[in-house]
């Protein structure tokens, strides 16, 4: 009987050990996702939604970073998203 508890609780360590290494594995294909994401391909994703998305050329690049700031909260983007549409409206 309390080999079977031993057993009963590695079976669950393992369990548990897998599917925390799923999780992460499964977090590392979402930001590999990103990654694979252009600038351009970011902003027309996440830019359209709420409003008509000025072209590139309409701001500074400081002014982008301004903008980026604001929108990055109003579109939930990360910081990494973020960074990769402003380098492209900064063009
Ligand atoms: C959840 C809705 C929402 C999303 C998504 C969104 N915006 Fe906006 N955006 C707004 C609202 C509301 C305003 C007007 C109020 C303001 O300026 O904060 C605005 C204003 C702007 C302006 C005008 C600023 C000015 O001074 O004329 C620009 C440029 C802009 N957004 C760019 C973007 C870019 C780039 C993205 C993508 C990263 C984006 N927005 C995503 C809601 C959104």
């Amino acid at each position: 009987m309390r080999i079977y508890n031993i057993r009963t609780a590695a079976a669950c360590v393992i369990g548990a050990t897998a599917i925390s290494v799923a999780v992460m594995l499964n977090g590392c294909a979402e930001s590999q996702k990103v990654a694979a994401k252009s600038g351009a391909q970011l902003w027309a994703e996440n830019c359209q939604r709420c409003h008509n998305t000025p072209s590139p050329s309409t701001f500074s690049h400081e002014q982008w970073v301004t903008i980026g700031m604001h929108m990055q909260t109003r579109a939930q983007l990360t910081e990494q998203e973020k960074e990769k549409i402003v380098a492209f409206l900064s063009q």
